[in-house]
């Protein structure tokens, strides 16, 4: 029997407590420390579980708990320097997303996990999504022939208490970006996972909705296309009503549709799966193979209004700690979570100059887009 890998996560806030859970739940895992800036967090969260130590300083914990790994879930900012740490340190790192909110931090990262042979994911685990998996399934065997378009949608909404609840939110500064940058990421992943490598993006981003405060997108579309010749449209907007963590609206009725995502190939098939609401685990809503309905929607039975968190969650650290294990990459990398960053930042780039951005960006654009996005308000726009 293999030892039990050490796990430690860093961020004890709304997500690290699901990550505690969730590596906690897991066998050949022990949870055995937790860290966080704020130390009632760190102990209120190590309270919860067996033998788990706090820590208030990543430092001290790298030195004195003996981790195999740790799973950061601090705010998008604060990703890059525990991150850096633990692979300074040898330790395995899964950051969830975004990677950074910096593509010259981003690459730092890479390199440095890549050059120290230390393995680094990015937290994206909507991919585990059974009806995720079934679509890249799909693809990859050929049943599409070739895509030839995709649309992905983050229908999403966000209320006042949202943005005001973590002082981070909503600003470049804390943030980082809006509807993009730390929602509609999720499924830009995925779109890229099925579909390739981008070759360039054009896009347009708006405050219309909650500009009173906040200053990051929350309304924004943009044209992917991508090295196999697919087009693939983003319409990521948290302007809705009766979305995730609001109150439910006086006024309006209906619920924020949530997140969409389809692809549609040159053999006249198309494929797609609809999280709805947002937080449920997603199921097959478009799956047009002769003879197979009937088995659509027997998976839409079988997976239709259930939790996703912290489920998916689970799955994912599962498999980055066995990836661990075997000293393999894990399915989602830390370049996964630098190409998802590099679409974002290709929205905002390309708003800026009014044109399409070549990906991957040339060294001067990531500059050109971390200059941008990094620096106060006025110079985004
Ligand atoms: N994968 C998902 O579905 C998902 C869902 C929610 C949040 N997230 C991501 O998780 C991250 C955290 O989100 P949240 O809502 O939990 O935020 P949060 O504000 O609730 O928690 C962040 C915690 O990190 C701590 N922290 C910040 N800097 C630190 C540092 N340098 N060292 C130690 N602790 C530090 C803060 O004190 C806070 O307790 C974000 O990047 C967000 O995008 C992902």
């Amino acid at each position: 029997m293999p030892r039990d890998l050490r796990v430690a996560v860093i961020g004890c806030g709304k997500i690290g407590a699901t990550h505690a859970e969730a590596a906690s739940a897991l066998p050949g895992v022990e949870l055995v420390a937790v860290c966080d800036r704020t130390v009632e967090r760190a102990r209120e969260l190590a309270g919860r579980f067996p033998n788990v130590v706090f820590y208030d300083a990543v430092e001290a914990m790298l030195a004195e708990a003996e981790l195999d790994a740790v799973l950061v879930a601090t705010a998008h900012k604060h990703h890059f320097e525990p991150a850096m740490q633990a692979i300074r340190s040898g330790v395995a790192v899964l950051v969830e997303k975004p990677l950074t909110t910096s593509l010259a931090e981003a690459s730092e990262l890479v390199q440095a996990a890549e050059d120290a042979g230390v393995t680094l994911g990015t937290v994206f685990q909507r991919r585990f999504f059974p009806a995720a998996q079934r679509m890249h399934d799909a693809i990859q065997s050929g049943r599409l022939g070739s895509v030839v378009a995709a649309e992905c949608l983050a229908h999403l909404g966000r209320d006042r208490t949202y943005f005001e609840r973590d002082d981070w939110r909503g600003s470049w500064v804390g943030e980082g970006g809006g509807a993009l940058l730390t929602m509609a990421i999720h499924y830009i992943d995925m779109m890229n996972w099925m579909l390739g490598t981008p070759t360039s993006v054009y896009g347009r981003w708006a405050t219309l909705k909650h500009a009173d405060y906040i200053d990051v997108e929350d309304v924004a579309g943009a044209v992917v296309t991508y090295d196999s010749g697919a087009i693939a449209t983003i319409q990521a907007m948290t302007t809705f009503e009766n979305g995730f963590a609001s109150e439910p609206s006086p006024t309006v009725r209906y619920q924020a549709p949530g997140f969409r995502l389809a692809m549609h190939g040159s053999m006249g098939h198309s494929v797609g799966l609809q999280e709805s609401p947002e937080l449920a685990q997603a199921t097959t809503d478009l799956w047009t193979f002769d003879g197979e309905a009937e088995q659509a929607a027997q998976w839409r039975e079988q997976e239709a209004g259930r939790p996703s968190l912290p489920e998916f969650h689970r799955l994912q650290i599962a498999e980055f700690v066995e990836a661990v294990r075997a000293g393999r990459p894990p399915a989602i990398t830390g370049r996964d979570g630098l190409l998802a960053l590099e679409v974002v930042k290709g929205v905002y780039l390309s708003q800026a100059r009014n044109a399409p951005v070549s990906l991957p960006m040339s060294d001067a654009d990531r500059l050109a887009a971390d200059e941008l996005t990094e620096s106060a308000r006025e110079a985004v726009r």
